[in-house]
């Protein structure tokens, strides 16, 4: 990582799920086209309700589910393509390559990614890596820029505080 890229690590603690929409909000008014987020973390640790929080912010107003079998779902809001994806049940990487992964990811469009690591070899690279772990009954999230954008990402975040 080069010079420049490399901000610290921001931590955020979301001590329940409105917290945690509220902290996919303020990630929404951070981010800018192109932005790749990897959300890593056991299940149940909330990488949904962040992805729910988020697309509530850009004026989506139905229901934001894990596309657990669909892989991906599509967001047109406002001025932005949205691709969520959960790769929980992807069984080869290579099945990426089949629904054209390429497509999604353009300089354009921001992608959410549950379970990146069932993509590694395939999936693009990310700006942004988002860890969510159990910190009492609630959550902490750990932002890890990997690039100059995620970086730009995180140092926004880091100077608006969630305000739930
Ligand atoms: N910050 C939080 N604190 C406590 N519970 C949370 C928090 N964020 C989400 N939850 C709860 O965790 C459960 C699982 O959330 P979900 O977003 O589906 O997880 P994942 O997508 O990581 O599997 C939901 O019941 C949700 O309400
Ligand atoms: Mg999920």
């Amino acid at each position: 990582m080069s010079v420049g890229m490399s901000s610290a690590p921001l931590d955020i603690i979301a001590p329940d799920e409105a917290s945690m929409v509220a902290c996919g909000a303020q990630l929404a008014a951070a981010c800018e086209p192109g932005l790749v987020v990897f959300l890593q973390g056991e299940l149940g640790m909330g990488k949904t309700t962040l992805s729910r929080g988020f697309m509530l912010a850009l004026g989506h107003s139905g229901a934001v589910k894990s596309p657990t079998y669909t892989l991906v779902e599509p967001y047109r809001l406002a001025e932005l393509q949205v691709y969520h994806f959960d790769l929980y049940r992807l069984g080869d990487p290579l099945e990426l390559e089949f629904m054209g992964i390429r497509d999604y990811f353009t300089e354009e469009s921001i992608c959410l990614v549950e379970w990146p690591q069932r993509g590694t070899g395939v999936l693009p690279p990310a700006d942004l890596v988002i860890n969510i772990e159990r910190e009492g009954l609630g959550r902490r999230l750990t932002l890890r820029a990997a690039t100059a954008l995620g970086s730009t990402v995180v140092t926004r975040m880091r100077a608006s505080p969630p305000t739930a």
